[in-house]
């Protein structure tokens, strides 16, 4: 019998640790020989601990448990849930990137082989690196990091470029609010990161990669180290990248912790052991990145996607989606929801669907008065947006955008202006400090919003006319992009500013 445990950090959170330990103390009571395995969330979070047994052929679903559970569920007296597949949350899914995640043995190579891993990096063997780049374009991959930059072309700046080394730079400083994507799949298939930067090394001739990870994350870094090691040792990296002529070593660096250093200028500065403060741009870091040499720096989740697209095929991939946003989306659903967790679909399911349907509404059974995307820079979509298919020139056609593909809820007892207040609070704590429409318009906007709040209805032009200066002259998307949840708050809920009331006196 085996049975699997999530050791993600959100199910051990719920106590997936104790659940764990119950199920061997009870096997052993039992004299029942069991085979226990750590895997991954299958991202349901509401049902965590969740627990799978696998007998017969058979895998069934058994959550949320608590250890106190334990004797109920070998006696057979808890309920299953039926197979994960069935659950309709997991069964709306289109799983490509997240596909083994939760499925398998996180630290099994064997595991990982059985359901299709390596079998896109041996394609990648055998192509050269204009090949490779190609295949990343015709898929129509796009920075699922927040910028949506397409990573072909990325890719593709690095292989032109000339030098004696080049690297990649896996960004997992994942910092927004409301999302764990990145999280998820390092501690729940590490070994899809491993093998995405290892194709688009031999894509554009580095040999070496960083993952520069937050602190915040112990389990994912564990879990990348111990990955990492054992692809060592079976030869997917090092001087011979699966026995060929190829060589590409990785290692994990962990940040300390500062927002700023998920922009990608500040996060080199950061793992050249400097200040995290942005660089401006140019020279971009495909040509001049870490070390000055050129560097890729792409998401964890836009790497992670890479092996499924040469397992698949470029073209299969790029049959998913939504005009120029192709393929899937790792959707975080999170904040006041009945059902929160990671929902990855093709691109083009309406906002309206992902928060009322999947999401369930609100956990409070308040009505949703407003749904932030992209982190505290996106912007607060509100009922009016709900026919808005998720991607991304459609999210800005908006005045929002997608980001890392966070999406929070917030029922009817929100304070939108407190919300704006938060975003100008946050981006002055946050500022690196560099330029000064964000390191005095930060600070600015907390006044001008607590004058509003004052009853002071005529400062609201001022806040606008702050955002405008943050937005055209910060230097980085913190200070440019703050201005979104401010202007989307002030542009929705206008009454809450005190504008409509002024108006009425
Ligand atoms: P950007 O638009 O300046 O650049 C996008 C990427 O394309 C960069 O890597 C840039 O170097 C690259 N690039 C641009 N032109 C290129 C060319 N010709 N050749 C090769 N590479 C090229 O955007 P930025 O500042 O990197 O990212 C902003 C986004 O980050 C926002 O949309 C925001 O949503 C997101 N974000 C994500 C967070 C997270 O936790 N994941 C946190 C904060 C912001
Ligand atoms: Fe630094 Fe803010 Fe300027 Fe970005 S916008 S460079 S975080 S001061």
């Amino acid at each position: 019998m085996k049975i699997y445990i999530p050791l993600d950090s959100a199910a051990k959170a719920l106590g997936a640790d104790e659940v764990a330990e119950a199920i061997q103390a009870e096997a052993r009571a039992r004299g029942l020989e069991i085979e226990l395995i750590r895997n991954g969330t299958r991202g349901m979070v509401w049902l965590e601990p969740l627990v799978e047994i696998e007998e017969n052929g058979e895998r069934l679903a058994y959550g949320p448990l608590a250890a106190s559970d334990v004797p109920a569920l070998f006696d057979g007296k808890i309920e299953t849930l039926g197979r994960v597949e069935d659950i309709p949350f997991f069964a709306h899914q289109t799983r490509l990137t997240f596909a083994r995640c939760g499925l398998t043995d996180p630290l099994s190579l064997a595991d990982y082989q059985a359901h299709g891993g390596l079998t896109g990096l041996r394609r990648a063997l055998g192509m050269n690196a204009l090949q490779i780049v190609e295949e990343v374009k015709t898929s129509g991959l796009r920075g699922r990091g927040g910028a949506g930059f397409p990573t072909g072309v990325k890719w593709d700046t690095v292989r032109m470029a000339k030098a004696p080394q080049k690297y990649i730079v896996c960004n997992a400083d994942e910092g927004d609010s409301g999302t764990f994507a990145d999280r998820m799949i390092i501690e729940g298939d590490p070994f899809c990161l491993i093998e995405g930067m290892a194709i688009a090394g031999l894509g554009t001739g580095a040999t070496k990669g960083y993952v520069y990870i937050r602190s915040e994350y112990p389990v994912a870094i564990d879990m990348l180290r111990q990955a990492i090691q054992i692809a060592r040792i079976e030869g997917v990296l090092g001087a011979s990248v699966l026995g060929s002529r190829h060589a590409f070593d990785m290692e994990v660096r962990v940040g300390a912790g500062a927002y700023v250093c998920g922009e990608e200028t500040s996060l080199l500065n950061s793992l050249e052991g400097k200040r995290g403060v942005v660089r401006a741009k140019p020279p971009l870091p495909a040509l001049e990145g870490f070390l000055g040499r050129p560097t890729v720096v792409n998401n964890v989740i836009s790497l992670a996607t890479v092996p499924v697209i040469f397992e698949k095929g470029a073209q299969f991939y790029a049959d998913f989606g939504l005009g120029r946003s192709k393929g899937t989306i790792p959707v975080q659903i999170a904040g006041n929801v009945r059902f929160g967790g990671l929902f990855e679909t093709a691109f083009g399911m309406p906002l309206g669907q992902l928060v009322e349907e999947i999401a369930g509404g609100t956990a409070s059974g308040r009505p949703v008065k407003a749904v932030q995307i992209g982190g505290p820079l996106g912007a607060y979509f509100s009922h009016d947006d709900f026919a808005t298919p998720f991607g991304y020139e459609e999210f800005d056609g908006q005045g929002g955008l997608i980001g890392h593909a966070g999406v929070v809820v917030f029922d009817d007892s929100a304070d939108m202006l407190k919300m704006a207040r938060f975003a100008m609070e946050f981006c002055a704590v946050e500022s690196c400090g560099k330029c000064t429409p964000c390191r005095i318009g930060a600070v600015r906007g907390v006044e001008t919003l607590d004058r509003i709040a004052a009853g002071d209805a005529g400062a609201v032009p001022l806040l606008t006319d702050l955002c405008e200066v943050m937005k055209d002259g910060s230097l980085c998307a913190l200070g440019g992009f703050t201005p979104y949840p401010v202007l989307s708050a002030l542009q929705r809920f206008p009454e809450e500013f005190g504008t409509v009331k002024e108006a009425a006196e």
